[in-house]
């Protein structure tokens, strides 16, 4: 087959896979039959880069990288709607409808307001051509190559496959061209996921998910937006003709064309309707994926909207209500000061509890000295908070309507520390930073204390017979100052050990007690976890900015403590993922001779710090599930290295072709018969290149 036809039976194919597994939750094939199938489109394109669709899914993978992005003029402009946060003033809208219809009867549709970023995209001849950001309503960016890696949005809707289960084809319900909109988002799991992975490697945590995916949209480098798997509900349709009669229809059709239309909307005939759908949504939108923010109510019928018309701003015939964000006012006590493993100093309220969407509310993160400076707070105010994103307490501001009630506040104004509020170092702050940091990495003991935590949680050594509370007391008590010291304890040093913990956001007291069997399950926790792989300690002995994934391909890349400890900044560089700000921080913490001391305890204690093991054992699971039989000979294996190779990836290696053998790699002098039976069966046959791919994905 030539490469066109290729390139092109390969395109379409894998967007069908793609649309079947997101838009029907149907997978066709298995992931390592769709990544291989990927990567032969890969290599294909990378051979002849002029044959690349436009719809070729290789875009969801991102790659391209985007220095400025053009400014696009839209074609309807984006409109923002007008809002409201009461029931009467919506009955007062409902009232304008009944008068601008004269009376006639309508429909409305309620759909939950999203909360992300407004996009637009293009459609021509069924072709994804153009995704654009709202910018001001007239103009925005160009973020195209950014919104392709949307997995739920189709590339291409003329995929004849694609239209198999309906009686009519995607084109012939949206019709070749217009243009669609929808709120871009980042799903609350990634947000979660993201500010986790962030905080374990001491970068600043993102503020919401709104922001957060604005952020992301707008990225240059379109594999870190790939890799942050942003999503976009569909909720609007426009095109030149008038393609249909109502909103609803377009929901359906484009539902059923393969768009992400979520299923939350709901058609209602009368104010009461909505009424209803807004307090049956109050709760319930928090188990969307999704941060939300209110309620979109529409008309339904596109004639009567047409009637209705438009402000200088919005649409007459749509409004947004949105959900009070529930705030109360309360004593601000005092101002703490969190010391972080990585030294960074975070200021918390402490405030008289306080009753706020279900639970109470005692303190709430000031985040930094300029939020401080912004708030202007003294101690005794009373201040408003609220639940941001309906989780996470935060003070919003003095209620000055009760100013007169701490007539001393010009004297007891809150201010940030210039020094450690536990080891009284002075602070620092770095440049573009907002956090201030204690310097006294190695006799701090909030940051000692939080170092060993960040070592024995699951995603490092995983001592998880150890805790918060226990590590207190040990510290305590002097039997550890840092992780090493963990491998030095004895069950009589151990038993017997008692204190109360307070738990800091419930205020909940907690007694902790070794008593035998505690104190057996610790110890066991600490041997086991000497077992534990190269690239888990390195992640677990905490350098500034090394996360998990970077730890492993650090310990993947020099197989040995001693080869990274003497490589430099360049050798650093090279290995993948390691930016400047990675490479910088590790040369940073291996010079400070207290790590150096740590590290070299952790070694006399047993932990692995080579590689070796994970090589010769198991090197991936790119081969599981799958079986594999080769013959010839090869360039780059012996028999031996080949056969050890499928081992140490998962594979199963069988002993003659039959129906069930997943792949035949073929060598140079393959022989004759296999050849034969293999293709008779049907069995996949691949070559030395092409097993590297599977390998190596
Ligand atoms: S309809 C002409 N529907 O809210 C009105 N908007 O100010 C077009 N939004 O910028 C918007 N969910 O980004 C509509 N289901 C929904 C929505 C929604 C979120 C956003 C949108 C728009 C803003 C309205």
């Amino acid at each position: 087959m030539n490469p066109q036809d290729r390139i092109n039976e390969l395109t379409d194919l894998l967007n069908h896979y793609n649309q079947r597994y997101y838009q029907d939750a149907i997978s066709e094939v298995s992931d390592q039959e769709f990544d291989f199938l990927l990567k032969e489109l890969e290599n294909l394109e990378n051979q002849h880069p002029e044959l690349k669709r436009a719809d070729s899914p290789t875009h969801r993978v991102g790659g391209e990288i985007t220095k400025n992005f053009e400014t696009v003029k839209h074609k309807y402009p984006m409109l923002s709607l007008s809002n409201t946060y009461n029931e009467g003033e919506l009955r007062d809208w409902d009232d304008r409808i009944k008068k601008g219809l004269n009376g006639a009867p309508y429909e409305y549709i309620c759909e939950i307001k999203f909360d992300g970023i407004s996009l637009s995209f293009t459609y021509e001849n069924g072709l994804l051509t153009k995704g654009v950001t709202r910018g001001d309503g007239s103009q925005g960016d160009d973020i195209t190559t950014n919104v392709k890696t949307l997995r739920t949005l189709p590339l291409n809707i003329n995929s004849k496959k694609q239209t198999d289960l309906f009686s009519q084809t995607p084109v012939q319900i949206l019709g070749e061209n217009f243009e669609i909109r929808g709120e871009g988002f980042m799903p609350n799991e990634v947000f979660d996921r993201i500010n986790q992975e962030r905080e374990d490697i001491g970068e600043e945590k993102l503020a919401n998910p709104r922001n957060a995916a604005a952020g992301t949209f707008k990225m240059q480098d379109s594999k870190v937006v790939a890799s942050r798997n942003l999503d976009c509900y569909i909720y609007q349709y426009l095109s030149e003709n008038d393609h249909f009669k109502t909103h609803e229809e377009s929901l359906v059709a484009l539902k059923k064309a393969g768009f992400n239309v979520s299923e939350s909307y709901r058609k209602v005939n009368d104010i009461e309707g909505v009424i209803a759908y807004i307090n049956e949504w109050s709760e319930k939108r928090h188990a969307l994926p999704c941060a939300t923010d209110g309620i979109v109510i529409k008309i339904n019928d596109y004639a009567q909207r047409e009637d209705l018309g438009f402000t200088a701003k919005s649409p007459r015939w749509a409004i947004a209500y949105k959900y009070k964000a529930e705030s109360k006012s309360t004593r601000l006590n005092a101002v703490t000061f969190q010391v972080g493993r990585t030294g960074a100093i975070t200021p918390v309220a402490e405030l008289e509890p306080v009753e706020l969407s279900m639970t109470t509310v005692r303190r709430a993160t000031l985040h930094n000295a300029d939020e401080i400076n912004r708030l202007g707070l003294s101690i005794g105010d009373y201040v408003m908070v609220e639940k941001a994103g309906e989780i996470i307490p935060k003070v919003i501001g003095v209620d000055v309507a009760r100013l007169a009630e701490n007539p001393d506040r010009e004297n007891k104004k809150v201010k940030f520390r210039s020094h450690c509020p536990v080891c009284g170092t002075k602070l620092y702050r770095n440049e573009g930073e907002a956090a201030y940091y204690c310097p006294n990495e190695t006799g701090c003991p909030p940051q000692l204390k939080g170092r060993v935590e960040h070592f024995i949680q699951r995603k490092a050594m995983n001592i998880d017979s150890l805790g918060e509370g226990k590590i207190e007391i040990l510290m305590e008590q002097g039997l550890i100052s840092d992780a090493s010291d963990l491998y030095n304890l004895h069950f009589e040093k151990l038993l017997g050990l008692e204190k109360v913990h307070v738990d800091e956001q419930t205020g909940k007291e907690r007694k902790v007690s070794f008593k035998e069997k505690t104190v057996q399950n610790i110890l066991d926790g600490i041997e086991n976890s000497k077992q534990q792989p190269f690239g888990k300690v390195l992640f677990a002995i905490g350098i500034r900015f090394v996360g998990e994934t970077t730890a492993q391909k650090l310990a993947q890349y020099f197989k040995t403590l001693e080869a990274l400890q003497l490589a430099d900044f360049e050798t650093l560089r090279a290995v993948p993922d390691v930016g400047e700000k990675v490479a910088q921080s590790i040369l940073t913490f291996f010079a400070n001779e207290k790590n150096r001391e740590l590290v070299n305890k952790l070694k006399a204690a047993g932990l692995q710090f080579e590689a070796e093991n994970m090589v010769t054992e198991a090197e991936s699971n790119a081969l599981e599930g799958l079986t594999l039989l080769y013959t010839g000979t090869f360039e780059n294996f012996s028999r031996e290295a080949l056969e050890q190779k499928i081992e140490a990836n998962g594979g199963k290696l069988v002993s003659g072709v039959s129906k069930k053998l997943d792949y035949l790699i073929v060598g140079e002098g393959a022989g004759p018969s296999k050849l034969k039976k293999a293709e008779d069966l049907g069995v996949k046959m691949i070559n030395e290149q092409q097993f590297l791919v599977l390998l190596n994905g």
